[in-house]
């Protein structure tokens, strides 16, 4: 049985459309059965009825506090009993009680080298330090915000010259393979979350992921 997946978004939805067309061509063993997104004019909830998947807004400016908004996204997810839900640039905040209930199968794409540059600005923040390089991690969501689990990481070099906006464009094309590739271990069973730490192939990550060097195997 494929992988029954429900994918949040906020934005343009690169990530997601790296999801869709590894579903489409059988590198993924996943159903994207609905893309959710926080804002009704994300371009991702075009790509997604593009590809014939069910979307979703929960508006979370119709709410007024965290939890009525937590409470109304976990509904709609939850009326699709996905086996995994992938946070796909989903720019919301979301409550201990909301992580709890998807615990061990959340994942994350965060674009830094965790556990550097958790929350905004991770690209500009990585330029001014002086680091010659900077990438993104996937990992599981726990309560501490990009604080869960790692499961896979990619580096990308910092360029002398680099602006954020172009070392954001290099470290995407990366998430476009990483992100992906760790569903893919976990709709195949081999990735879990064992109390606080990622697993793969019943043996712990490191404790910044996966090393990803180019090769899905
Ligand atoms: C990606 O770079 C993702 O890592 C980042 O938002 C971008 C979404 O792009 N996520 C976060 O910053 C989460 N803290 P996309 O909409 O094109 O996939």
């Amino acid at each position: 049985m494929p992988c029954n997946t429900v994918i949040l978004i906020s934005g343009s939805g690169s990530n997601l459309q790296a999801f869709i067309d590894s579903a489409q061509s059988g590198r993924l063993d996943a159903t994207i059965s609905a893309v959710i997104s926080n804002r009704p004019a994300a371009q991702g909830l075009e790509r997604a009825r593009d590809a014939g998947i069910s979307t979703a807004a929960v508006d979370h400016t119709a709410y007024s506090n965290r939890d009525d908004f937590d409470a109304a996204l976990r509904e709609v997810i939850d009326g699709y009993q996905p086996d995994l839900v992938i946070l796909a640039g989903f720019m919301r905040i979301l409550g201990a009680d909301f992580v709890r209930h998807y615990r061990g199968r959340m994942l994350n794409i965060h674009p830094s080298l965790l556990p550097k540059y958790p929350g905004l600005h991770t690209h500009q923040r990585a330029i001014d330090a002086g680091d010659t390089e900077a990438g993104a991690t996937v990992h599981f969501v726990t309560e501490e915000l990009d604080g869960g689990p790692p499961v896979i990481h990619a580096r990308v070099p910092i360029e002398a010259g680099d602006g954020a906006e172009l070392l954001a464009a290099r470290v995407l094309e990366q998430e476009h393979r990483i992100y992906p590739l760790a569903a893919q271990w976990y709709a195949q069973g081999r990735l879990i979350l064992n109390g606080n730490r990622a697993e793969l192939d019943g043996e712990a990550l490191p404790a910044t992921g996966f090393p990803f060097n180019g090769t899905s195997d």
